[in-house]
């Protein structure tokens, strides 16, 4: 599996040095010690990304790539290095292939509008996967909209694994375009994306991954996967909001058509025609969040150096023993059980409602998320309303676990 491309880190890894690099985790909440569980929706942020914002802010604040003054230099060098952390974190190619977005939302609406444009037809087929989040689903849904192009979707099993034999099925010379989740957000599950990318390569086809949830937690590098597109978001890899990555092949970025039109991406402009300038700017219409991509910088450098190694024993450490304590409840349903999976819980008490556990956790301090996790087809197909999930990130710790247990056996004594 796609675990194989690890590495360790520079630093010996401390998980309680770790948490205390993150102030809002020191945190009262309801008058209990907050226990943050929700990192697959937002991580909290390390002191390093908290100062590099507040520096930039306060010492180098100026427009990029315009102004001939020191102050803009420094700023454009600030954001240029952003990108070149954003480059090695990923191993991609060169800076031409990385793209700052708002997020791995944007990043996907991007790929699905400006490839869908220069190269999707009536009756293409798109296969994206049955655990896609809306993020994954929608923008193609327009696509085909548009275009007339069909979306496929590769089934999920009973534990959350997806059907590859089915995706062998799925898999034919009217596939266009695959576009798949590497971690499910709702789920935990790591996909087998290598092995997609592979298969789809076979017959030409260019994959999109989703990487949201991996990059917290899988050390990724878009060359050994191949891919063709690798998305995700600064603010659940430690980072700010408002910004993502967006890697992408050369010779795809090249063909397609720009994403937005404005200042920056282009060469040449007069009122009868407009040249548009090379990568990456001509898919960076406007000022772009210089603090974003500084603070996403430092992010990832930050988790780099934490060593994905380390991160992985210690967040696989919290996901077995969560599991464990979770199962031993009484009606309590675990959904999502893949052999690779990672730090993601995702479960269901029967008789009760995930929002009145979620609202009783929150009322002992302890932050889950409830619902449907923008992933409603993949309810539907396991016929539940919505889950009850514990993210853990690297800064958790078996405490946290036991304050959930206990958490959700008080909820379930309250509820039944
Ligand atoms: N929608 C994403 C999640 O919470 C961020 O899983």
């Amino acid at each position: 599996m796609d675990l194989s491309t690890t590495h360790s880190g520079t630093n010996t890894f401390d998980p309680k040095a770790i948490r205390a690099q993150f102030p809002l985790l020191e945190r009262d909440m309801n008058g209990k010690p907050l226990v943050f569980l929700d990192s697959a929706a937002s991580s909290q942020k390390p002191q390093v990304v908290l100062d590099a914002l507040n520096h930039y802010y306060t010492y180098l604040n100026a427009n990029v790539h315009r102004g001939v003054y020191t102050l803009s230099q420094e700023a454009t060098d600030a954001h240029e290095k952003g990108r070149e952390q954003a480059r090695a974190f990923l191993n991609a190619r060169s800076n031409r292939e990385v793209l700052f977005t708002r997020g791995t939302t944007e990043g996907i609406n991007l790929i699905a509008q400006c490839y869908g444009q220069a190269f999707i037809k009536e009756g293409d087929e798109i296969l994206i996967s049955g655990m896609e989040h809306h993020s994954n689903i929608v923008p193609w849904q327009i696509l085909a909209d548009r275009t007339g192009a069909v979306i496929k979707v590769i089934p999920v099993l009973e534990n959350g694994d997806l059907d590859m034999v089915a995706f062998d099925r799925l898999l034919t010379r009217k596939t266009k375009f695959v576009s798949v989740v590497h971690i499910s957000n709702s789920l935990g599950t790591i996909n087998p994306v290598k092995t997609i990318i592979e298969k789809a390569h076979a017959q030409n086809t260019p994959v999109l991954v989703d990487g949201a949830q991996a990059t917290p937690h899988l050390k990724i590098d878009v060359q050994a996967l191949d891919a063709d597109f690798y998305v995700f978001s600064g603010h659940i890899i430690f980072g700010p909001t408002g910004i993502g990555t967006l890697s992408g092949k050369e010779k795809w970025l090249e063909a397609m058509p720009p994403y937005q039109g404005g200042g920056e991406m282009i060469k040449t402009v007069t009122f009868e025609k407009t040249t548009y300038n090379e990568l990456h700017f001509k898919f960076e219409a406007g000022t772009p969040d210089i603090s974003g991509s500084v603070g996403i910088g430092v992010a990832m450098e930050y988790t780099q150096q934490l060593g994905y190694e380390a991160m992985q024993k210690h967040e696989q450490d919290l996901l077995h023993y969560a599991t464990e304590g979770l199962s031993q409840i009484e009606g309590l349903r675990i959904i999502g059980q893949a052999a690779h999976k990672a730090s993601v819980v995702s479960f269901l008490i029967q008789g009760t409602h995930p929002y009145d556990v979620g609202t009783i956790l929150d009322k002992l301090g302890i932050a889950v998320r409830t619902g449907h996790h923008c992933t409603q087809p993949l309810m539907d197909h396991f016929g539940i309303p919505g889950t009850i999930r514990a993210s853990f990130a690297v800064y958790n710790n078996r405490e946290d676990v036991e304050r959930l247990v206990e958490g959700v056996q008080r909820a379930t004594r309250m509820l039944l």
